[in-house]
């Protein structure tokens, strides 16, 4: 794909892959508006394209842009808010100068255009923000491709533990080509990231195996599936994170467009999936749930785990707290013993479970 052809219309996966990326903005400014300690939001969007598509479909610098406005307007604490958006394509940035124009943007929001390319203005954005404490940093990386974006600026980009990514990636041309004499070096070192020697069976597994290196690397990571409804290629939208709530928030965003199993975009958008089929999936990935919580207790020396400990399991695995309970409530599949008198709640899903340890599970 070009990028004149990309900005005709945005095709149903674009639309989606914004839509995660405008409901998660949202929760994050909200959250990071009322955190005393944060003084500055700062949003990279890396690739911003031009703002719109010709039939004004709005795309992420606008999104960006406008979600930081309205955000603002909700929390009137005085924090700042600075949205940097770059692209290569000069008459790109020209087009979203004269966009942003026609906006009014309040005097705590500072908002700029830079055309650059992503290589030459990463190591910029690195020191920029090395030493900052009472800022965070997202970063929106939208590529075409995966060329350039290899593995290891992303990590360079995400040594800041106050940063976060989401990253989108075309699974099926990295799936495609894996193995392909023709494979150019980004390709080569993703293959490296994600320690494989051939192309995978499953398609899929690339998406779990980037997501399960990122975590390896010591981060929350997650990730969700989008599918091109015209040709069947498939996308992928990573979440990087150093903090257990930003992946949670990501989880709930995902389980918002997908409720079935919050993994992926096809079901909402591809028409209506039978009650009881999508009741079964649902099902499934309760009981996959269970399975990863059990698996994960059976490893430990101790057997056992605290619902601290049970609340980053579940959100580690792409759940929320309401999914647990909802397994457990079906049924009791561990053991519990409360270490609190206050036993109002058996499970995790109340806000202060997940900062006490009040209740230590174990296999039954
Ligand atoms: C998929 S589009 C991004 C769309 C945009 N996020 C939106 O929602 O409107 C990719 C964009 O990356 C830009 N681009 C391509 N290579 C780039 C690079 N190396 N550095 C920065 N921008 C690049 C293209 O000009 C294009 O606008």
């Amino acid at each position: 794909m070009n990028s004149d052809s990309f900005f005709d219309s945005f095709s149903m996966h674009t639309e989606v892959k914004l839509k995660l990326y405008n409901e998660y903005l949202q929760k994050y400014l909200r959250i990071l508006l009322n955190a005393d300690y944060i003084n500055t939001i700062h949003i990279y969007d890396l690739f911003c394209g031009k703002g719109e598509t010709d039939g004004g479909q709005v795309g992420s610098a606008l999104i960006s842009v406008k979600q930081a406005i309205s955000s603002a307007c909700i929390y009137t604490k005085s924090k700042r808010i600075i949205v940097h958006l770059s692209d290569k394509n000069k008459a790109f940035c020209e087009e979203l100068k004269f966009r942003l124009a026609s906006i009014a943007i309040p005097a705590n929001i500072e908002v700029s255009v830079q055309c650059k390319g992503f290589k030459d203005e990463v190591g910029n954005i690195i020191s920029r923000h090395d030493h900052e404490k009472n800022s965070k940093v997202l970063f929106f990386i939208d590529p075409y491709g995966y060329k350039d974006t290899p593995p290891k600026t992303l990590l360079d980009l995400k040594q800041n533990p106050n940063t976060e990514i989401m990253l989108f990636l075309p699974v099926s041309f990295i799936y495609r080509f894996i193995d392909s004499p023709k494979s150019n070096p980004t390709l080569y070192k993703w293959k490296t990231f994600m320690s494989i020697t051939g192309r995978p069976k499953d398609l899929l597994k690339i998406v779990d195996l980037i997501t399960k290196r990122f975590s390896l690397a010591g981060f929350y990571s997650g990730s969700f599936i989008l599918n091109n409804q015209q040709n069947s290629n498939k996308y992928a939208i990573f979440f990087v994170s150093s903090n257990v709530y930003g992946l949670e928030k990501f989880n709930e965003t995902k389980w918002a467009i997908d409720p079935i199993d919050g993994s992926q975009m096809c079901r909402n958008f591809t028409g209506e999936v039978i009650p009881s089929i999508a009741e079964e999936w649902r099902l499934a990935s309760l009981d996959k749930l269970s399975n990863s919580i059990k698996e994960h207790i059976s490893a430990k020396p101790n057997k056992m785990i605290d619902n601290i400990e049970l609340y980053d399991v579940v959100i580690r695995q792409g759940f929320l707290p309401r999914h647990f309970n909802e397994v457990w409530k079906k049924k009791p599949f561990l053991k519990r013993e409360f270490l609190t008198s206050k036993t109002r709640s058996n499970y995790i899903g109340y806000d202060y479970t997940k900062r006490d340890p009040l209740v230590k599970f174990w296999l039954q």
